[in-house]
């Protein structure tokens, strides 16, 4: 145990209930904002929302029973997950349920499987290299937005891994732009759906979110249709994928959103997050330089460095655990069921929360606290520890965003420590993603 350790900020848990609308303001700011200090160590608990009943699973056993044990009654995203991201995936993987989800998860975790990292990681290892020389060339101590900064970053090895690497900047930037608008037009549509109002009200929301999403619908089909027009060109998740299933033009695009969309900003969330954690915890950042420099020597590091780079893998797993970029897993239930023998009704709608479930004090010693030994000195109880989700839709790209984020962590943290900047306060904030605020300004310290 460490007294010394960090303990992060996260918002103020209250210790009476908030009520109806209190909760609605509260939830309508950020998702991490309306839970009482009780929830964290409570194991299953339900509240009644306007119309839907919410029940949440804070247990490692209600966890196995909802998400692994009965998967199909629980296979279906809630409306809320629906509605914000139909417009722009269809029927793409995330959000389908039924023959088309199992269609098209046969075709997608093949190609992201664990076995393939070894030919998607030297993408990895290229811009982790690319980003090292931009830094190198940054004046010391300069100002830069970490999680643009990081979201930039992932962008391009999603890029580069989606349509080949020979992608221009340009059309990797159009993608990342038309994202951003899209992701910046969602929101009020799933505060409807959350609390059980009609799918028509929800929809209403949605006009503007769909006009994004046809501009990206264009940027995308001209991509796939130039890698797929040259067939001596790069290797690419696109070609991988168009050569495993005849898939229609538009299944292959909303596979193609899927994958960008899973995979950009969940990991762009993470390595801003183990940046801000590190900055405020000298020792873990210079055990991470110490091991990065031993094995990398000063290069960036590849697929076959990951295995011995366990602390920059642990400095990532506490990151997920602290800030899970997929904070909340929500489901409706298909059928009449029960969880741990409590009785929910088809249509109810069933959460597991990695926020609550990662700082339950009941699973994890200093729940709050920042340390990163805790993954190396131990694993965590099974079920408790889920920032990929667990079960038949556990994330297809669990291998890819951890080894994408340990090679880029360990070969940037070899010269580069980033540090605060001096009166910028940082506060979690959750819609989609958790993320550390629109910006987390930051000051570009050499190690
Ligand atoms: C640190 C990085 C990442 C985190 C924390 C993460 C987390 C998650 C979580 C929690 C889910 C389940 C969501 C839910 O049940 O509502 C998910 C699903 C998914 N993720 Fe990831 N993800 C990451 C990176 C990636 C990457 C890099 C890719 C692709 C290259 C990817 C592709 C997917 C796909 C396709 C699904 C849908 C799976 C299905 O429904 O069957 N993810 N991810």
């Amino acid at each position: 145990m460490s007294a010394t350790a960090f303990i992060p900020p996260y918002p103020p848990r209250h210790t009476r209930p908030l009520g109806l609308l209190g909760s609605i303001r509260k939830f309508r700011g950020s998702m991490l904002d309306i839970w009482s200090e009780r929830a964290f160590s409570a194991d299953f608990f339900s509240s009644r929302v306007l119309r839907r009943t919410v029940f949440i699973c804070n247990s490692p056993e209600t966890v196995r029973e909802t998400f692994v044990e009965q998967a199909a009654a629980f296979e279906r995203k809630s409306p809320q997950m629906r509605f914000a991201l139909e417009p722009l995936l269809g029927d793409g993987l995330f959000v389908s349920d039924g023959e088309t989800w199992r269609a098209r998860r046969r075709a997608v975790a093949p190609v992201t499987h664990a076995s393939r990292m070894a030919e998607l990681a030297p993408v990895m290892t290229e811009v982790a290299a690319e980003w090292h020389a931009r830094w190198s060339a940054t004046p010391a101590g300069g100002e830069f937005d970490a999680l643009e900064e990081m979201a930039e970053m992932t962008a391009e090895v999603i890029c580069r891994t989606l349509f080949g690497r020979s992608l221009g900047s340009d059309a990797a930037a159009s993608v990342v732009h038309a994202f951003s608008a899209y992701q910046a037009r969602i929101g009020q549509s799933a505060l409807g759906a959350m609390m059980g109002l009609p799918e028509w009200v929800s929809r209403l929301g949605n006009i503007a979110a769909s006009r994004e999403a046809k501009r990206i619908h264009k940027v995308l089909d001209a991509l796939i249709a130039d890698v797929l027009r040259n067939p001596d060109g790069d290797a690419s998740l696109v070609r991988a994928l168009a050569a495993l299933q005849a898939m229609e033009p538009w299944a292959l695009r909303n596979e193609a959103a899927t994958l960008f969309m899973a995979g950009h900003e969940t990991t762009a969330n993470t390595m801003a997050w183990a940046w801000f954690l590190l900055a405020n915890s000298p020792a873990s950042a210079a055990r991470l330089r110490d091991e990065a420099r031993a094995v990398l020597g000063g290069r960036a590091a590849g697929h076959d460095d990951v295995p011995n780079l366990p602390y920059a893998r642990a400095v990532i797993e506490e990151t997920l655990r602290l800030y899970p970029p997929v904070p909340v897993l929500a489901r409706e239930a298909l059928v009449d069921t029960k969880v741990a023998g409590t009785p929910v009704p088809r249509c109810s709608l069933l959460l597991v929360v990695p926020w609550l479930l990662h700082r339950n004090p009941r699973l994890w010693e200093q729940p709050d606290h920042f340390r990163p030994e805790r993954f190396i000195e131990g694993q965590p109880i099974r079920y408790s520890y889920v920032p990929f989700s667990i079960g038949p839709r556990v994330c297809t790209g669990q291998q890819f965003g951890m080894v994408e984020s340990v090679i880029c962590l360990a070969t940037l943290a070899q010269n580069f420590a980033p540090a605060m900047k001096p009166g910028h306060v940082v506060q979690p904030v959750s819609r989609l993603t958790l993320r550390p605020g629109a910006h987390l300004p930051m000051l570009l310290q050499r190690a």
